[in-house]
């Protein structure tokens, strides 16, 4: 089938890409000549396991090609994939301007039937916008005939990180259609991705838009309640990564998302939770729960300043090495990753800070171009340090040697962020850890 793909961003680029690589024909567009150029030579502008092997793989091929001219584009494909960006506007809500745009284009564009899959997270009720988007312009070319076209809801859940392999092997695919016959075009589509007996879930439009903050907005609100009980847990003395087990062990409740840590961040957490509420704040339902889930992240992403600050009242000339700055691991994104406020606020103490991280060093360069220390490898940042700080749980830190840990700090503080440590084999080398919901726990029960 002939497919393009308007946004080649992290969502855009995975999807032409998968498609391509079961055999379809895909055109990527952006606006971005200089990142179409990249994409063309098989450059992936993004750090994603497994995507620049595929993206070579298909070019060569001739299945997957780039452009910035998107009628060209839609003038030859049957589906039109819509996966530009949402960012989060002033008041909180997602931002539909690029969608709304190339809706227009398209309308502008497209000579048959055409389907207009929406990707990008958007909120209930905005594929009906986009339908009177194409529809409203089409009226306005006065066209005789005007021309079919069908617009479906078809959010992604791909995980940063893992994005190909949750494209390639998806645990459900979800599709909102309104033209019954357009759900078998759009299961045939899926089928060859869903031979591991993973359902195409079929439903109403609104429903599907809804499905993907309520996911969304689920996960960040396990996350949040993690880190409340993880408060909790530091009071009295309790065991987080205990009572994860002990919870998450019930099916109803589920082991994953239940990590205490500094916060959730990326891409899509803190902007869907924000629109979420924005869409239940406009027609008059409230968001509270939401709203608090939210309070906990913000709350949350200070865990590690309060901790250094219990520690060193004084700050005068301390030094924070930090492993790990990407909002989480296998990924260069710092989108909203906690990091950044971490690194901000010791930045306004006037803490030395240095840092290494795998794949996010050149993003955070340019958001802290001075003030941090960058180095080239984990060990390097260690040097002086008075406290090691870990943001993101990369493997490479999983098993540190640690009297080589020891033997360059000045400190012995480790303040672990994502619960990777056990505090009674750090002892065995001198170092004391904290964790998050643990900084208490003394020993087994
Ligand atoms: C998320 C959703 O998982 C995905 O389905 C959706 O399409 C896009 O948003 P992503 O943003 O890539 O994916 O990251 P995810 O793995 O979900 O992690 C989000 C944040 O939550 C990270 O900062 C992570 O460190 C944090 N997190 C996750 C926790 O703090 N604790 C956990 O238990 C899990």
């Amino acid at each position: 089938m002939n497919i393009c793909v308007v946004g080649s961003g992290y969502v855009g680029l995975v999807t032409a890409t998968c498609f391509a690589e079961m055999g379809h024909s895909v055109i990527g567009v952006d606006v971005d000549a200089a990142k179409v150029d990249r994409l063309s030579k098989g450059e992936s502008p993004l750090y994603e396991p497994g995507l620049s092997e595929l993206l070579h793989r298909n070019i060569k091929a001739g299945r997957l090609s780039f452009t910035t001219d998107l009628p060209l584009a839609v003038s030859r494909s049957l589906f039109v994939f819509v996966a530009v960006g949402t960012p989060m506007g002033a008041d909180g809500s997602a931002d539909l301007k690029s969608v709304l745009s190339v809706a227009r284009s398209v309308a502008l564009t497209m000579s048959g039937y055409r389907v207009v899959v929406i990707k990008s997270t958007v909120p209930v009720g905005t594929c009906r916008l986009v339908a009177e988007e194409i529809s409203g312009v089409l009226d306005g070319r006065k066209l005789e005939v005007p021309v079919p076209f069908d617009v479906v809801s078809n959010p992604e859940f791909l995980k940063e990180g893992s994005a190909v392999n949750d494209f390639m092997r998806p645990d459900r695919v979800v599709v909102g259609v309104s033209n019954p016959e357009v759900s078998e075009v759009m299961r045939e589509l899926y089928a060859p991705f869903l031979r591991n007996g993973h359902p195409v879930i079929m439903m109403d439009v609104l429903s599907s838009e809804l499905t993907k903050y309520a996911s969304n907005s689920f996960l960040a609100m396990k996350i949040s309640f993690m880190n409340k009980v993880a408060q909790i847990c530091d009071k009295v003395g309790a065991d987080v990564m205990s009572v994860r087990k002990g919870m998450g062990s019930d099916p109803r409740i589920g082991l994953p998302f239940l990590y205490a840590g500094v916060g959730y961040g990326g891409s899509c957490f803190p902007k869907d939770v924000q629109a979420f509420v924005r869409t239940g704040a406009s027609i008059g339902v409230d968001m509270s729960l939401l709203e608090e889930v939210e309070k906990i992240n913000e709350q949350q992403k200070n865990w590690a300043i309060q901790k250094i600050v219990e520690s060193y009242p004084d700050q005068t000339a301390l030094k924070v090495a930090i492993w790990g700055g990407a909002f989480k691991p296998e990924t260069d994104d710092i989108r909203d990753a906690p990091s950044i406020s971490v690194i901000s606020e010791l930045l306004a103490r006037k803490v030395l800070v240095s840092l290494y991280d795998p794949e996010a060093m050149s993003g955070l360069r340019a958001v802290f171009p001075s003030g941090v220390e960058y180095c080239e490898n984990p060990y390097d940042v260690l040097k002086d340090a008075d406290i090691l700080l870990l943001l993101t749980e990369w493997r490479e830190f999983r098993n540190p040697d640690w009297d080589q840990v020891k033997s360059l700090m000045k400190g012995t503080l480790v303040l672990d962020g994502r619960n990777q440590y056990e505090a009674s084999d750090l002892a065995v080398h001198g170092l004391s850890c904290v964790g998050v919901g643990r900084g208490c726990f003394t020993g087994q029960p």
